[in-house]
């Protein structure tokens, strides 16, 4: 499919679809009569193109860039980039519109002339518009000379003291989703395409790597130079500048991190060659050259991001034993369902990261096994299950799958509708059809639709090619994407290993807490065997404590599994938090409340991955006024240190519960 469907012409996949979007914000209970299939179609009556323009962008669809040419100096005395965006404009209409967000822009050139630019009203969440003129009909090349701010979020500087070395700064950057404006000009919309090439100066200790080319070694000089060839959307524009080392994990993989740090990097992510050669089996070649991971300080508030070539990764996945690495199987996923096609707006969030966690589970199974792939899908299950039930009751529009998300922050959609609702609808595609011609027809679509955008309506157009209309039907199409809620034919994992798990539980529960200080002996009957439990993944540490907590026991019991388990001193950062997220709702009966204290604020100091930090806050919040305090003194110390995104979503959370 050609790309831009908000362009004045749309493509003929677009617009059949027009009928079908027509009735599309109905109820999850109603659904389409079984012949409507095939009327979706052919229908072209009722367009509507607004849903295929970007709210999150002031681009223009007339006037589009096609290449940037970006030089840039990193100046990390003042914090700040300093630098000139020259973007290749393809004839087009007499403006072009960028989108800028706490930029400081000093001059703007057309072809090498000065012209009366201007800069819009500035949108809290969307920034301001540039606007340039230009000649319409002819090609152009346009210079913006800019700084970034202080107000730059997608930007996180460090001073070397806050670095694992300690001897050099670091800076990284965090485009996705509407965060590029905020050190780059740029059409800043996934549905706008260009490719790059840059020149960027960083102290000479330092090492750079962007989106792109990369080198191995730092130069002698602090300048380099990059390339990526691929037209990209402008979420995946990256940089970053350290003290970095390289290991080579393969032919065409590698890592990169402080030297500290690289070598632990280099086992943890040993099967990353695996995984590229499990996921090309999938769904077609890889075409971007190298893969190549960047690890960077534990305060990058997410797990990870697809950034093409060099996927950043949270180094919370670091633990030694490569249990965590389905993060590295999602990120590569989405150099396919996300990368090569890509969401068109953020209200079609679901085709990148429903798509992407679809397929991280196939690798996983394909690298790990189908009883380690269960656990991941019926993890998958329990997140949506707790996420939807609170949406429902806040925001119910928001289960949809496809969004209309015009006025809020995309980073709200970062939820288990898009991941797992999304995940789950695949996958009982994959069960209605069968795995042959569900492969075949996802290998297909990545193959047509590579380096475009996909709308969701322009998904269910092929996806009504596939199926026949009973199977359609069968599976209920319409009220997964556009319904509210959970249909009821939602597929759910049965796990093996987890129903041992959920054995263990019951056991517990049965036991008596007064057990807790006594031998093992006399309180074994509480547990599994330790045989049993030394080969448990941390995934199952996790079903364990979550179901354990949900199942709301009495409150010794937490002292007792803790006690035979050893939770609070476990090393793996996702059992640490889910154990602190449980024990900070309880009232920590058989615990020192100020020994814990410190070691949950020595955590959320240490670490400012979201996903972790918070849920634990939101479990102090929620409790008594003397959690409450902790939760706001804890934080005052610790917010500085977080990533801009971390500070915002965490503002909000402390300005909701106040
Ligand atoms: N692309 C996302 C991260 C993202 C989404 C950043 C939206 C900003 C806006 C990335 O691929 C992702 O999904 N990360 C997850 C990984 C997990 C699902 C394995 C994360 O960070 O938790
Ligand atoms: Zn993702």
């Amino acid at each position: 499919m050609s790309t831009l469907l908000r362009s004045h012409s749309l493509p003929i996949t677009a617009l059949s679809f027009a009928l079908f979007l027509g009735s599309c914000q109905s109820p999850a209970s109603e659904s389409a009569p079984a012949a409507a299939a095939d009327s979706w179609a052919q229908a072209d009556t009722s367009l509507r193109p607004e849903l295929f323009v970007d709210p999150h962008s002031y681009a223009t669809p007339e006037t589009k860039v096609s290449h940037l040419q970006w030089d840039a100096e990193v100046d990390f005395d003042r914090e700040i980039i300093r630098a000139i965006a020259q973007w290749s404009v393809p004839a087009g209409g007499d403006t072009l519109v960028l989108d800028t967000k706490a930029l400081n822009i000093q001059e703007v050139l057309v072809d090498g002339e000065r012209v009366a630019w201007s800069l819009g009203e500035e949108d809290d969440l969307l920034g301001a518009p540039l606007y340039v003129p230009l000649l319409p009909g002819h090609e152009h090349l346009v210079t913006v000379q800019y700084e970034t701010t202080e107000g730059a979020q997608a930007l996180q500087w460090f001073p070397a003291e806050l670095t694992q070395g300690k001897r050099f700064p670091f800076l990284f950057t965090q485009s996705q989703a509407i965060l590029a404006r905020t050190w780059i000009p740029c059409q800043d919309s996934p549905g706008v395409r260009f490719s790059y090439t840059a020149r960027v100066q960083v102290p000479k200790e330092c090492l750079a790597l962007m989106s792109a080319r990369n080198p191995t070694r730092k130069s002698d000089n602090g300048v380099y130079t990059f390339e990526m060839p691929e037209k990209i959307p402008s979420y995946l524009m990256a940089l970053g500048v350290g003290d970095l080392a390289f290991v080579s994990l393969g032919e065409r993989s590698g890592v990169y991190a402080e030297p500290e740090m690289v070598n632990n990097a280099g086992f943890e992510f040993s099967l990353t060659e695996r995984m590229i050669e499990q996921a090309e089996n999938l769904y077609g070649p890889y075409r971007w050259g190298r893969y190549d991971l960047l690890v960077l300080p534990p305060s990058f508030p997410f797990g990870g991001m697809e950034n093409p070539r060099l996927t950043f990764v949270t180094p919370t996945v670091i633990v030694g034993d490569q249990s965590l690495t389905s993060l590295i199987a999602h990120e590569l996923a989405h150099i396919w369902s996300g990368n090569l096609v890509t969401n068109h707006t953020w209200n079609d969030f679901w085709l990148n990261e429903g798509f992407t966690v679809y397929f991280e589970m196939r690798i996983m199974e394909a690298v790990y096994g189908k009883d380690f792939s269960d656990m991941l899908k019926a993890l998958s299950y329990d997140d949506l299950s707790v996420e939807m039930a609170e949406l429902l009751e806040k925001h119910p529009e928001s289960t949809r799958l496809k969004l209309d998300a015009k006025g809020q922050n995309p980073d709200d959609a970062v939820n288990a509708i898009a991941y797992d609702k999304g995940f789950h609808f695949l996958w009982l595609c994959e069960q209605t059809v069968g795995r042959k011609r569900w492969d075949a027809f996802l290998k297909d679509y990545f193959e047509k639709n590579a380096f475009g955008t996909m709308v969701t309506e322009g998904f269910l157009r092929e996806l009504a090619q596939l199926l026949s209309p009973e199977e359609w039907e069968r599976i209920g199409v319409q009220q997964w994407v556009y319904g509210q809620g959970l249909p009821l034919n939602c597929p759910v994992a049965i796990s093996n290993r987890f129903s041992l798990v959920d054995d263990a539980i019951a056991q517990l529960r049965a036991a008596d807490p007064a057990l807790a200080g006594q031998s093992y002996a006399e309180r074994s009957v509480a547990y599994l065997p330790q045989d049993i439990t030394k080969k448990w993944f941390p995934q199952e540490w996790l079903r364990y404590i979550r179901g354990v907590a949900a199942s709301q026991p009495e409150e010794g019991h937490y002292a007792l599994m803790d006690e035979a388990y050893g939770f609070t001193t476990s090393n793996n950062p996702e059992v640490i938090a889910a154990w602190y997220t449980a024990i900070l709702s309880t009232s920590y009966e058989g615990y020192n409340p100020q020994a814990y204290k410190e070691k949950v604020e020595s955590f959320l100091s240490s670490v400012g991955r979201r996903k972790f930090i918070v849920p634990m806050y939101k479990a102090m919040l929620q409790g008594d006024e003397k959690r409450r305090a902790w939760a706001r003194e804890i934080y005052s110390n610790a917010r500085a240190a977080y990533h801009p995104l971390a500070q915002e979503t965490l503002d909000q959370l402390f300005a909701e519960a106040e």
